[in-house]
């Protein structure tokens, strides 16, 4: 995995698909970000509301200079073609550099899901980071009752390797979250 390369393009990291540009998020975007966290539809299985001081340092905080550090995340804007709006981001961290494997999460604004933007913004995620980076495997996690990303996970071809009991606190109770992988030699870029 090519670490310095990343941290070399994070600064101005731009990928295009057909209907999204996914470029770095900026501090112009800390308000979308905002927007999102106070929306328990967008947040119901992420985590629980945050004090406004939390969040707003949760969301300036996205727009930090990336380091590349363990654990540390990356995050880029998704904005459609169509509207030139921020609609949500991805965000993605190297969760330890000796096991060259990274991990991605994503969320969007609720007047453009189902339209095949999450699956677009993720192609266009995994394919940089295999193909570009040379991550060997990417891993992502979500709460077992959060239906719409582990569809989306396994519509990427990602494959669920664990369900850890009991594990993310959300609305009072201790819930289920599940674990997907997906190797660099299983990637297939859908067409
Ligand atoms: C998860 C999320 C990003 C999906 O984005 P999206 O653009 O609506 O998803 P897509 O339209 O690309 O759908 C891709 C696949 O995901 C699955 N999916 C998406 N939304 C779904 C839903 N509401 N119910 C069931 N499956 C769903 C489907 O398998 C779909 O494939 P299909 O259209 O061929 O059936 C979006 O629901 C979201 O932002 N949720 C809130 C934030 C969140 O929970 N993020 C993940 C944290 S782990």
């Amino acid at each position: 995995m090519d670490l310095l390369r990343l941290i070399d393009l994070a600064p101005s990291l731009s990928l295009r698909t057909a209907r999204l540009h996914l470029r770095r998020f900026t501090a112009d975007d800390v308000p979308m970000a905002i927007a999102q966290e106070n929306d328990r539809r967008i947040m119901r299985w992420i985590r629980d509301a945050q004090e406004p001081a939390a969040v707003q340092a949760r969301a300036e905080g996205l727009a930090a200079p990336w380091r590349g550090l363990d654990g540390e995340w990356l995050t880029l804007t998704v904005v459609p073609h169509d509207t030139g709006m921020a609609a949500g981001i991805v965000v993605m961290r190297v969760t330890t550099a000796a096991s060259a494997t990274m991990e991605f999460g994503y969320r969007l604004s609720l007047d453009v899901h189902r339209r095949g933007y999450g699956f677009e913004a993720c192609v266009a995620t995994c394919a940089f980071l295999f193909a570009t980076i040379g991550v060997r495997k990417l891993v992502a996690y979500c709460a077992a009752d959060n239906v719409a990303s582990w569809r989306l996970m396994e519509k990427l071809g990602m494959q669920r390797e664990a369900q850890l009991r009991e594990y993310t606190l959300l609305d009072g109770g201790w819930r289920d979250e599940f674990v997907y992988g997906l190797l660099a030699r299983e990637w297939q870029e859908p067409l």
